[in-house]
């Protein structure tokens, strides 16, 4: 087994589906872009998808490798990084458990994201113990690799911040680490745990493709909506969604001005094209009434494209190969392992938990 003392990071997905765009500018890149500097980890939380689909675990199980191959295409080095799956990493549970009776329970309920989740997938009570327990779960899987940068959408700040919370209090009532010392100092003051810092992507949320919902804002690019392009999506598919976009409704002849602003086929322009110029002549001559949607259109499919192929080329690989995406996750999960048992151990010890050494066959 390979070690190395680069510092860690640690981000990872919910098996619910297939990466889109929106996790490509949101997290993907960054990750890419942190590869070779960091030790990377990035978990395929599978526990926290039965928050929601306790009864098709099928598509849970798929969905994990559906990711794991999406990491792999997009260009995750497994000889570089580990990607690994929750449910096969026993530390991250038991600290769950530890880390749950440091947290107020009101302070997990009052916690913004899950009260967005219950809104926006109607949970209202219907929502089982382990809904509010994944937020705890996910300090655990952040703290069990004890890691400098989470690179996150927006999204999940709330949960970062939790997490924050956690280690200060874990390394001031465990680790006698006065309270009035500073975040980053938290290590150095005989912390286990370092206080996180949150690394979120170029794009803090990406538009979807469709209109705006009733409060007049584009909403979010996402799977349950049905206006992604999913990184799977083969050039047919793309071009057929960036035809069929939304974008000003204003707008029926070229020659009428349009507008640039909420307006999806510009986001797109301004997130993905590398042309900057193009971009500014192009907002500027769609003001004016002297460019079509559809030239933007077929532009936009071209730099989409040109994202994609790369990315398609390595899927292709690895479509005919499904063991060697087991295989990277076998890896990945036996690093992630060797990892999160040590902090256990620490963890323990500052417990006063350590009756016996344990060694997990591994
Ligand atoms: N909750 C994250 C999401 O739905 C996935 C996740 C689980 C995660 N554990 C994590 C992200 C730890 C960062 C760090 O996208």
């Amino acid at each position: 087994m390979t070690t190395t003392s680069k510092p860690r990071i640690l981000t990872g997905d919910t098996p619910t589906g297939k990466l889109h765009l929106g996790h490509y500018v949101g997290s993907v890149e960054n990750r890419l872009a942190l590869q070779d500097a960091f030790d990377c980890f990035f978990i395929i939380a599978n526990k926290h998808a039965f928050t929601t689909r306790a009864e098709r675990p099928d598509e849970i199980r798929q969905s994990v490798l559906d990711i794991a191959t999406d990491y792999l295409a997009c260009g995750i080095d497994p000889n570089k990084s580990s990607m690994f799956i929750q449910s096969e990493v026993p530390a991250i549970d038991e600290l769950t458990f530890f880390f749950a009776m440091l947290l107020p329970f009101n302070r997990v309920m009052r916690n913004p994201t899950l009260k967005d989740e219950i809104r926006d997938k109607g949970l209202g009570e219907n929502y089982p113990f382990g809904f509010p327990l994944y937020a705890v779960g996910q300090t655990a899987d952040i703290l069990a690799f004890r890691p400098v940068y989470v690179p996150v959408g927006e999204d999940q700040l709330p949960h970062l911040e939790m997490t924050r919370e956690v280690a200060r209090r874990f390394d001031q009532l465990y680790c006698g680490v006065d309270p009035h010392t500073e975040d980053k100092n938290y290590v150095n003051a005989g912390g286990l745990f370092p206080i996180i810092e949150p690394k979120l992507g170029r794009v803090h949320r990406l538009v979807g493709l469709g209109a705006p919902g009733p409060d007049g804002n584009l909403l979010k690019m996402s799977k349950s909506l049905n206006n992604a392009i999913f990184l799977s999506d083969d050039a047919d598919a793309v071009k057929a969604k960036v035809m069929g976009m939304y974008t000003d409704p204003k707008r029926i002849r070229v020659t009428d001005p349009g507008t640039v602003e909420n307006n999806p086929l510009w986001i797109f322009h301004e997130t993905f094209n590398p042309d900057k110029q193009w971009v500014a002549d192009n907002e500027e001559a769609y003001r004016q009434g002297k460019v079509g949607d559809v030239t933007c259109k077929k532009k936009l499919i071209e730099i989409l494209n040109a994202i994609l192929d790369p990315i398609r080329t390595r899927r292709k690989h690895f479509e005919v190969r499904p063991h060697d995406v087991v295989d990277a996750l076998r890896i990945g999960t036996q690093r992630a392992n060797a990892v999160a048992e040590q902090t256990l151990a620490l963890a323990k010890k500052a417990l006063r938990q350590d009756y016996f050494p344990r060694t997990l066959q591994m």
